[in-house]
């Protein structure tokens, strides 16, 4: 369980990096915290492109960016943009590949926090690595 402090923050570092995102085209910030099981905090932000679809959500570059560090094991990410507004559906996917627990907090540029579920709550019956991965050889 994390808590308060811890979540406060994650929602904190999320915000923070929202400020770092680059997105003229959309002018939708959004900024991500992930939280390790080692401790570490490795952030995202949106990186979009003159080229849109190479556009680049900031929860995936924090997962990304996390698992290029070395790190697995997710405990909790902390999303932020103006409005609270939800990961989508490519990110849910990509976090669920490193564990339906892990918590993600969905908070707004002023810190409130709209909710707080886990992906597996936000992506219900998912495809995964136990599909595909045989733990009997
Ligand atoms: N975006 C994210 O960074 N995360 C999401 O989960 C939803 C959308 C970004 C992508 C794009 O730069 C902008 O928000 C508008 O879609």
């Amino acid at each position: 369980m994390l808590d308060k402090k811890m979540k406060q923050q994650l929602v904190q570092a999320a915000r923070d990096s929202l400020e770092n995102a680059y997105a003229p085209y959309s002018n939708y910030k959004v900024g991500a915290a992930l939280l390790t099981g080692t401790g570490k905090i490795v952030c995202g932000a949106n990186v979009e492109n003159a080229v849109y679809p190479l556009t680049i959500c900031a929860e995936r570059a924090a997962v990304f960016s996390a698992v290029s560090e070395g790190e697995r094991d997710f405990l909790a990410i902390a999303v932020a943009t103006k409005d609270g507004g939800s990961p989508c559906g490519s990110c849910r996917q990509v976090l669920a590949e490193f564990g339906l627990d892990i918590l993600v907090i969905v908070a707004d540029t002023e810190g409130k926090v709209h909710y707080e579920k886990t992906v597996e709550q936000l992506l219900p019956e998912s495809f995964g690595p136990t599909n595909l991965i045989d733990k009997t050889n």
